[in-house]
């Protein structure tokens, strides 16, 4: 039986690590998956019962580095990649006044460079098989603005808009390209992410009034992480379904968590913006330096 061939990038935890263990045990994939360092692929072969099945292979991949995009990509050549998945990200909260440069930077230069370097690595070979899929996690994130993760929707809206641009010149290449909309998912990604302490020193010189609401808003995302998380299992269905089906959609939500919030945005922005402030922080409340 042919095999479908699939690569994946940031395969150390979560989803990623997720969706190469599920994929690795089908049989019916050969699967690429990556990681920036592979000595963290040790969880992966835990996973898969201590040894590496010939359905997989893990290979270095950092999507901020060219040179090993140049080496995963040299390795993979010949082999008819049928997926690619660009899965690597990063987050980052905090007031936006307090967001270091570099922060920043590195935001951009794994969720949306970084997607960007690797499509660049892999589709010429798919636009001469004429055949391929390019699944990208995305963020609910990427198509609504979230408070105190602008950096992080910025670098998630920058991506939307690449993506939907692109699919429009690979329609006659026949390669699909689907963003999958993620809301919480129950990952490493929080622990991972760079949030400062709203108590921190990171933050002295801030206004209490910011800080209070910062405060109030890691409450409200803790809860939401905690009450309307989703189970990596059960995002990995929608990447699944849009690895198998022959027309995928360009959008795929994982969740309707907060669909009439986007629906609403979408009709009237300013509308959007005093909901969600409401949804997070409560109706009529200023803000305030609370506890
Ligand atoms: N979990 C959520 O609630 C959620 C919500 C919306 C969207 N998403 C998106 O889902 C995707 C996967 O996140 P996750 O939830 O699975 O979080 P995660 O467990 O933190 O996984 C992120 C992965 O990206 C990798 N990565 C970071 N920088 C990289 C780089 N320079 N090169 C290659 N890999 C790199 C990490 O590898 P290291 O171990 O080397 O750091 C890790 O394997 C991300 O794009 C994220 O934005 C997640």
């Amino acid at each position: 039986m042919e095999r479908t061939t699939v690569l994946i990038t940031g395969c150390s935890s979560g989803i990623g690590l997720g969706l190469a263990t599920r994929l690795a045990t089908d049989g019916g994939f050969k699967v690429y998956a990556t990681m920036r360092d592979p000595a963290k692929g040790e969880r992966l072969l835990q996973r898969l019962g201590g040894r590496c099945p010939d359905t997989l292979e893990v290979l270095q991949l950092d999507v901020t580095d060219p040179r090993s995009l140049a080496a995963a990509a040299h390795r993979v050549q010949g082999q008819a990649l049928d997926v690619l998945v660009c899965n690597a990200g990063v987050g980052l909260m905090g007031p936006l006044e307090t967001c270091s440069d570099q922060d920043m930077k590195n935001v951009f230069d794994v969720n949306l460079f970084g997607a960007i370097r690797t499509i660049q690595a892999f589709l010429p070979a798919m636009k001469r098989r004429r055949a391929g899929r390019i699944i990208v996690s995305s963020s609910i994130g990427g198509l609504q603005g979230l408070p105190f993760n602008s950096v992080y929707c910025a670098s998630k809206f920058a991506v939307e808009g690449l993506c939907e641009s692109l699919a429009i010149v690979l329609r006659p290449f026949n390669i699909h390209l689907t963003l999958v909309e993620c809301g919480p998912v129950n990952t490493s990604f929080l622990s991972n992410l760079q949030c400062p302490d709203p108590d921190g020193s990171e933050l002295q010189g801030l206004d209490a009034e910011t800080r209070g609401l910062y405060r109030r808003y890691l409450r409200h995302c803790q809860g939401l992480f905690r009450d309307g998380a989703q189970e990596v299992e059960e995002v990995l269905q929608v990447f699944l379904e849009a690895m198998g089906s022959p027309c995928p959609p360009l959008r795929c939500a994982t969740t309707q968590l907060l669909a009439p919030l986007a629906r609403l945005r979408l009709t009237d922005g300013s509308a959007y913006v005093q909901a969600m402030h409401d949804f997070v922080f409560g109706r009529g409340e200023a803000g305030g330096d609370q506890p």
